[in-house]
């Protein structure tokens, strides 16, 4: 450890915990708000449960004065240290007073009460409380509160905080109010927000009939935005009700869009925040996906007012329990509002190149860790999107009735408390016969389970075995696992693509046969319909994945064999590519390309994701030692060859989904652009740039003018030039816009990426401080394979140098960026030392915060 290294934090284990010492009933807090002096006075009611000292945390706070049962505390009563304030001699029942003063201005970590623009906003999970007061800001300890806001009225018009509003007033310049939250809650659901902003209003009425005030705050100007929210949110509030019989439990509901934000946006309490990304957005300044983002992010921060706020998490280390839920939850709801088929698609997409990618590199960890150092590491892919395929699971094995009246019990039995895993699953049990006690493996094992399969058919006795194996590699800490509860929803195809037998078998050893019987030819079988559990599924012939491309009744599948058909095809194009040969169009791909093409009018928006082959990263993902230019040059390869082969079609098919309203967000408006925008990629990948130059320019609608900016800036010369800076001077003004024209260049394949990265970020709209603005150029830039990995080592400098720099003001989102280096054992031996020698760099940084000094020792691991 370097001389002057903050001593990294002990761990904390799952195994080590104990239930509070004390309890808090009420809660009364009372702030003066001041960006550079807040003053925070605490009234806790206290209630022993346990023996032992009063433990409180607190972190960057001045305590100003404390008070127990109305009697002022001398130094020698309490211990402060950096983080907890003690008391050891104290009775049972009890009232703590405290003052504290904090300074907003100066958090730049943008946990507790922080400054964003002009305004004061906070964010508490997971452990931002305890920058606000003294508190024990465990999730297992739930309070009612009562808050006063009062802060100068003249810059902070608008004073939010949880529940309800119950008094208000002015007196002289300053304003305040009084907001009551009838709820218990943990800490990290507490809210304020104190800022100059407008409202759009509306109301929901409930299915018993009360009604709900809604409103969306956000900067004067962004009013206009923010229909597309108001939207989804009553259409969630609708959806939860009739879904799951969950019904909104407060008068009022609140949004506040945010632009300085960690993350996406929070479910505090009747106040959510969330990052304006998730907010605003019409159909000039957004695209279809973010349109999709905002409706998705809106329904699960609603859909946490149950799974996570009236049912919370005992611990941290229980997070998925709420997080895998909510998740769960809003992605069924997404694929209520379009089409359940794209919408898996698009998740398991996403799944394999984010969560099996961590899955299998020194970052490993189970959807239920066993310890952490900094929980805000945490929030990761694993915890949430395995975490909802473990919540799928549960449902495809018990089915939708009895997973509906486990959802029922689940909120019945632990409403108002703090949870469990073993909770969720006492629940599931509770209402099956089938012993789902091998589930919990799920949540206790890492890493990505690979099925592989042998069959058999004999004529004469008319039966067909299926024999399936799974395989677990070990993962850091874990070098032996134990066989998965796999629900394996499948089919048996005749000859004709006809399904002559569907079921969903349990494999739950190492290796299981399964009979079928009256099965006069041999079938092809069609594993893990729907994707039905998060496995990698091996062994399957090119001749099979082309007949299921074509047949296959379950749309999940006939994607997926396409794609596991064109991730064969191309990694031997890559290997050819290596050994120095000329890149060939293999003629099954163009057939698939050429069918799903010439039949987009029946699905597009499903014909749209099936002409995108497998991502870079995917690739990469099935290689021993990757070769991010190799996998580059034939990907690009294979666009052009289909791009030039099947001209006239993509030709066609541009013309023939072209006609569609910029306006127009519907579910067959956004399905018509994806599939035009798709043909646009081939074209412009066979080099007819003239189409996409022409979009650019006719755009009045956000998903079009990108898509063909994405094109545009793999030009490497005054085209694209133009494009940019006419493009920036459109959006200079507008952040989220602007955020866009920052990521497309990082995105981009053309040759001087990296010099354009590299003077983007000493551009005057960069700015450290902004996470979207980091994630926009330097998240972007290091999910650019074969620009991050160029071979000179030059982008893994200027990552390291950003977190370098970003550790000392935001350790939460410079930790985040650690992580594109976790996979630095999967390349050749020159990158391996370069990608090595910028962890070790970060490691020897003076003061590195807890947070990058965990995820970069972990990766060195
Ligand atoms: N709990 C938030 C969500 O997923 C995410 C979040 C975590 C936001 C930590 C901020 C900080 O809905
Ligand atoms: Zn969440």
């Amino acid at each position: 450890m370097a001389d002057g290294q903050i001593s990294p934090r002990k761990a904390i284990n799952l195994a080590d915990y104990t239930p509070p010492v004390f309890l808090v009933d009420e809660v009364a807090l009372d702030f003066t708000l001041d960006p550079a002096a807040t003053i925070v006075r605490a009234t806790l009611n206290l209630r022993r449960q346990a023996p032992g000292p009063l433990a409180l945390d607190g972190r960057d706070l001045e305590l100003l004065s404390i008070k127990l049962n109305g009697e002022a505390l001398g130094g020698n009563r309490y211990v402060l240290t950096e983080s907890s304030l003690t008391l050891d001699d104290v009775p049972d029942v009890f009232t703590l007073e405290t003052e504290v003063k904090i300074i907003p201005e100066t958090n730049t970590e943008l946990s507790g009460l922080y400054m964003s623009g002009t305004g004061f906003f906070t964010q508490c999970e997971p452990e931002g409380f305890r920058k606000i007061t003294f508190f024990p800001d465990r999730p297992d300890v739930m309070a009612r509160y009562k808050v006063t806001l009062r802060a100068d009225q003249s810059k902070y018009p608008v004073l939010l905080s949880n529940g309800n509003n119950t008094a208000s007033g002015a007196a002289g310049t300053q304003i305040w109010a009084t907001w009551e939250d009838p709820h218990p809650k943990p800490s990290y659901l507490f809210a304020l927000v104190a800022a100059d902003l407008v409202a759009v209003k509306d109301s929901f009425t409930t299915a018993s009939g009360r009604e709900v005030a809604l409103g969306i705050w956000v900067a004067a100007g962004d009013e206009t935005r923010c229909g597309h929210a108001m939207y989804a949110l009553k259409n969630a509030m609708k959806w939860d009700e009739d879904t799951f019989g969950l019904e909104y439990d407060l008068d009022i509901f609140n949004i506040a869009a945010v632009s300085d934000f960690n993350a996406g946006a929070m479910e505090n309490k009747g106040l959510n925040i969330f990052n304006t990304a998730y907010v605003l957005a019409s159909p000039a300044t957004a695209t279809d996906a973010d349109f999709q983002g905002v409706e998705r992010v809106i329904a699960h921060e609603y859909f946490h007012n149950w799974t996570g706020d009236r049912v919370t998490c005992r611990d941290w280390f229980q997070l998925s329990l709420k997080e895998g839920l909510t998740v769960f939850r809003d992605q069924e709801y997404m694929a209520d509002q379009f089409s359940a088929a794209v919408k898996r698609i698009s998740d398991v997409r996403s799944l394999r190149a984010t969560q099996f990618r961590d899955d299998a590199g020194p970052l490993a960890h189970p959807v239920r860790p066993a310890s952490y150092l900094e929980i805000n590491n945490f929030y990761t892919t694993t915890i949430y999107e395995k975490g909802a395929e473990v919540v799928r699971m549960y449902r495809t094995l018990i089915g939708r009735e009895a997973f509906r009246k486990g959802m029922d019990i689940y909120i019945a039995e632990n409403d108002n408390s703090a949870a469990t895993v073993e909770d969720f699953f006492a629940a599931m049990q509770a209402a099956t016969a089938i012993d789902l006690k091998q589930i919990m493996r799920w949540y206790e094992q890492a890493g990505t389970p690979e099925v592989s399969f042998d069959e058999s058919h004999d004529p004469a006795a008319q039966t067909y075995t299926l024999t399936l194996r799974q395989h677990t590699a070990p993962t850091p800490g874990q070098p032996v696992k134990q066989p998965f509860m796999i629900p394996v929803a499948m089919g048996l195809l005749d000859a004709t693509g006809r399904d002559i037998h569907t079921e969903t078998l349990i494999l739950a050893q190492p290796e299981q046969s399964f009979t079928f019987h009256n099965i006069s030819e041999p079938p092809t079988p069609s594993l893990f319909r729907n994707f039905s559990a998060p496995v990698k599924l091996q062994g399957q012939s090119r001749q099979r994945l082309a007949f299921l491309a074509a047949k296959d009744t379950d749309l999940f599948n006939r994607w997926d064999a396409m794609q596991q058909y064109a991730t064969l095809v191309l990694l031997d194009a890559v290997k050819a590519h290596q050994a120095g040969q000329a890149f060939a169009l293999d003629a099954g791909l163009l057939e698939a390309v050429t069918a799903t093409l010439r039949d987009a009018a029946r699905d597009p928006a499903f014909a749209a994701e099936a002409l995108l082959l497998p991502a870079e990263t995917l690739l990469a993902d099935a290689m021993s030692i990757v070769d991010p230019d190799a996998i580059r040059f034939v990907r690009e390869a294979a666009r052009k060859a289909l791009g030039e082969t099947l001209r006239e079609d993509f030709f066609a098919a541009y013309a023939q989904f072209a006609a569609v309203a910029a306006s127009d967000v519907s579910g067959h408006a956004i399905a018509s652009r994806a599939l035009k925008n798709a043909a646009l990629g081939y074209l412009s990948a066979a080099g007819d740039t003239t189409l996409a130059g022409a979009q650019f320019l006719s755009g009045e609608n956000m998903t079009d003018t990108l898509a063909a900016l994405v094109n545009v800036a793999e030009l490497a010369d005054e085209r694209r030039d133009d494009a940019f800076a006419s493009f920036y001077d459109q959006w200079r003004a507008n952040a989220l816009v602007l955020d866009k024209w920052f990521s497309v260049q990082a995105r981009a394949g053309a040759p001087d990426t990296l010099a354009r990265v590299q003077a983007l970020t000493k551009h005057k709209d960069f700015d450290l401080r902004n996470p979207n603005r980091v994630r926009a150029l330097i998240g972007a830039f290091a999910a650019n394979p074969s620009k991050f990995h160029e071979a000179s080592g030059a982008g893994y400098q200027l990552l390291a140098d950003t977190i370098f720099t970003l550790d000392e003001t935001n350790p939460q989102i410079a930790a985040r960026l650690t992580t594109a280096m976790g996979s630095w054992r999967r390349y050749d031996t020159a990158r391996q030392s370069l990608m090595k020698a910028q962890l070790e760099r970060i490691l020897a940084k003076e003061k590195l915060s807890p947070n990058t000094y965990e995820m970069a020792s972990k990766a060195l691991a």
